[in-house]
C-alpha cells in the first residue's frame, strides 16, 4: 500500500472512532433541555430517543433538528449495531438498542386525541409562529396506526405539533430492517427479543397496509411514489416474511412476501428507458402530479439501506450503476468544489439538481452513500455475485475497469474481470472517502451539508446521520477488504 493510501485509511480509522462517539451524543441525550420559545415548549429527551442533531438551533439560521426522526434514528441505530459488531463499542452498548426499541414502542402507542386531552397542545403560541403549527383537528386525526407515518416526534416522546411533510412511510420500513439486524447480536436477542418482535410487527403491519399509497419522500417535500420508500419497504417485507415464518406467523409472512414481490414490479416502473436510469419519483400525469424530478441520490441511498445482495435493485443492478454514474456526472458539473479537484478525489455529491434547501449543496450522507455503494459492490463482486454487462452498465463498467467499452461483451463479467472490478470499486469508494476527508473540518465534526462553492459546513451542525453514514461506509469497506483478502488467499 502506498503512503497516500495508508494516510487515507489512518485518517478514516480515527474519523470512524470520532463518528461513533459523536453519534452517542444524540442517543438518550437526557441531560439536554431544548426550549422552543415560540411554542412555549420545553423538551427533555427520553431514554432511547435519538436526536437528528443535538445542536441547539431555531432557524437562526440553522435548522431546529432537535427531534427523533424515524428515518434518521433507524439509520443511526443500525450504525450503532455495526459499531458493536466490529468492537468499536463494547457489548454493553446493546442497552442503547434495547432503549431504542422501548422508546419506539411508546411512539407507536401515541395518539392524537389522548395527546389533546392531556393538554399536550401548546397554549401559548407566538402569533407570528401560528402558521407553522398544526391545527387541533389535524392532531386529533392521528389515530390507529397513523402515528407511524409521522416522520418525526419530539425527543421526549410526544407528538410534533409543527407542520411538516407527512405522511412519510420509509421510516417504519427502515426501523424494521434495523431491528431485524439487531437480532444477529445474541445478547440483544436474549435481552429484548420479545419487545423487538412486537415493534417489528408494528412496522411490518404499517408497511403492509400503506405500501400502495402515495406518501411524502425522504426529503420531506413531495407526495408521490418514491423509489427510496418503495425499495426499503420491499426489503423490509421480504426479510420480514422470513422472520415471521421462523416465528410461526405464516399468514402474515405470506402477506409480506406477496407485497414484497408486487413492490419489485412497481420498482421496475421507476426505470426511465429514455434517460437510462431509475427515477427517484414515479412520473405521473394529471393536475396534482408533482413536477418531474429526474436524478435523485435517494435511489443510491435506497440500494444501501435496503441491502439487497444481488439482482435487480441491488448494487449490482446495471440500471442502478447507470443511475449512480449519471448522478456523479451531474454533481461533478454542477458544483464548483468539484472543479480542479485532486486526482484521488471523486466528486462531492448532493441530493438532486436544483435543490434549494440551505445552499442546496453537497451532503456528507450522499457522498458517503456513494462510498458505501462502491464498497458493497466490491464485496459483491469478490463474493461472485453476477455482474451483467448490459446497455446500461457497459459505459460505467468500462470506466471503472479502465477498459474500452467495446471490449466488454454483453453478459456476465467473468472471473478475472470480476476480481478487477472488486479492486476498482474499492478504489472508487476510497476516492469518495478522500473527498469527505478533504471537506471535513479539523474538528472532525460533520454538519448536514457542505457548500458547493467553498466546502464550508452548512445546514444543521453535528448531523447524527452524517456520522452514521461514515460508520456504515467504513464498516462496508472493512467487510469488502476482508472478503477480497480471503479470495486472494484461496
Ligand atoms: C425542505 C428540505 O429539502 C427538506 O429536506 C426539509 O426536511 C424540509 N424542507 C423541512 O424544512
Ligand atoms: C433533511 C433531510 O432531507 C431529511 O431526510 C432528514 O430526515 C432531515 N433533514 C433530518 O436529518
Amino acid at each position: 500500500m502506498n503512503a497516500q493510501a495508508k494516510g487515507l485509511l489512518d485518517w478514516a480509522s480515527e474519523q470512524h472512532r470520532f463518528c461513533v462517539r459523536a453519534m452517542l451524543r444524540a442517543v438518550s441525550a437526557t441531560a439536554l433541555v431544548k426550549h422552543r420559545l415560540a411554542l412555549g415548549q420545553t423538551i427533555r429527551p427520553a431514554r432511547g430517543s435519538i436526536l437528528a442533531s443535538p445542536a441547539m438551533a431555531a432557524y437562526d439560521p440553522k435548522p431546529d433538528y432537535f427531534f427523533h426522526w424515524l428515518r434518521d434514528s433507524a439509520i443511526v441505530a443500525d450504525a450503532l449495531r455495526q459499531a458493536i459488531e466490529d468492537g468499536t463499542l463494547e457489548s454493553s452498548a446493546i442497552e442503547h438498542l434495547v432503549d431504542f426499541v422501548d422508546f419506539s414502542l411508546k411512539l407507536c402507542q401515541l395518539d392524537g386525541p389522548t395527546f389533546l386531552r392531556q393538554g399536550g397542545y401548546p397554549e401559548a403560541i407566538e402569533p407570528s409562529f401560528r402558521e407553522h403549527v398544526r391545527s387541533r383537528e389535524e392532531i386529533g386525526e392521528i389515530a390507529g396506526d397513523r402515528v407511524l407515518g409521522e416522520g418525526r416526534y419530539n425527543a421526549d416522546g410526544s407528538l410534533d405539533v409543527l407542520r411538516w411533510g407527512r405522511p412519510q412511510n420509509d421510516g417504519p420500513a427502515l426501523r424494521a430492517l434495523a431491528v431485524m439486524h439487531f437480532f444477529t447480536l445474541d445478547a440483544f436477542r436474549v435481552r429484548a427479543g420479545e419487545p423487538a418482535m412486537t415493534l417489528l410487527r408494528y412496522d411490518l403491519d404499517y408497511t403492509l397496509s400503506h405500501w400502495r399509497a402515495r406518501c411524502c419522500d425522504l426529503w420531506e417535500e413531495a407526495i408521490g411514489f418514491h423509489y427510496h420508500t418503495r425499495l426499503v419497504q420491499q426489503a423490509a417485507l421480504e426479510t420480514g416474511a422470513d422472520f415471521l415464518t421462523a416465528e410461526g406467523d405464516a399468514d402474515r409472512a405470506r402477506a409480506c412476501a406477496a407485497a414484497a414481490s408486487d413492490l419489485l414490479t412497481e420498482l421496475d416502473r421507476h426505470f426511465d428507458a429514455q434517460d437510462g436510469f431509475y427515477r427517484g419519483r414515479l412520473a405521473e400525469t394529471g393536475p396534482s402530479a408533482p413536477p418531474v424530478r429526474r436524478l435523485d441520490i435517494a435511489v443510491v441511498l435506497a440500494a444501501i439501506h435496503a441491502g439487497r445482495r444481488a439482482g435487480t435493485h441491488s448494487v449490482v443492478d446495471p440500471k442502478m450503476l447507470a443511475t449512480l454514474f449519471a448522478l456523479e456526472r451531474l454533481f461533478d458539473e454542477k458544483y464548483s468544489i468539484n472543479r480542479a479537484r485532486p486526482a484521488d478525489c471523486a466528486p462531492a455529491l448532493g441530493r438532486y439538481a436544483s435543490d434549494s434547501y440551505f445552499s442546496g449543496g453537497a451532503y456528507y450522507f450522499s457522498t458517503l452513500g456513494a462510498a458505501q455503494f462502491y464498497f458493497l459492490l466490491a464485496r459483491a463482486a469478490a463474493e461472485g455475485a453476477e455482474v451483467l454487462v448490459t446497455k446500461e452498465s457497459r459505459a460505467p463498467l468500462a470506466e471503472l475497469l479502465q477498459t474500452p467499452a467495446a471490449s466488454l461483451t454483453q453478459g456476465a463479467l467473468v472471473g478475472g474481470l470480476r476480481e478487477t472490478l472488486a479492486e476498482a470499486a474499492l478504489d472508487r469508494g476510497d476516492m469518495y472517502l478522500a473527498t469527505v476527508r478533504r471537506f471535513t473540518p479539523a474538528s472532525r465534526e460533520l454538519s448536514e451539508q457542505f457548500s458547493q462553492h467553498d466546502g464550508a459546513p452548512d445546514s444543521a451542525d453535528n448531523l447524527t446521520w452524517s456520522y452514521a453514514s461514515f460508520v456504515t461506509a467504513l464498516a462496508a469497506r472493512r467487510r469488502a477488504a476482508r472478503t477480497m483478502e480471503k479470495g486472494r488467499e484461496s
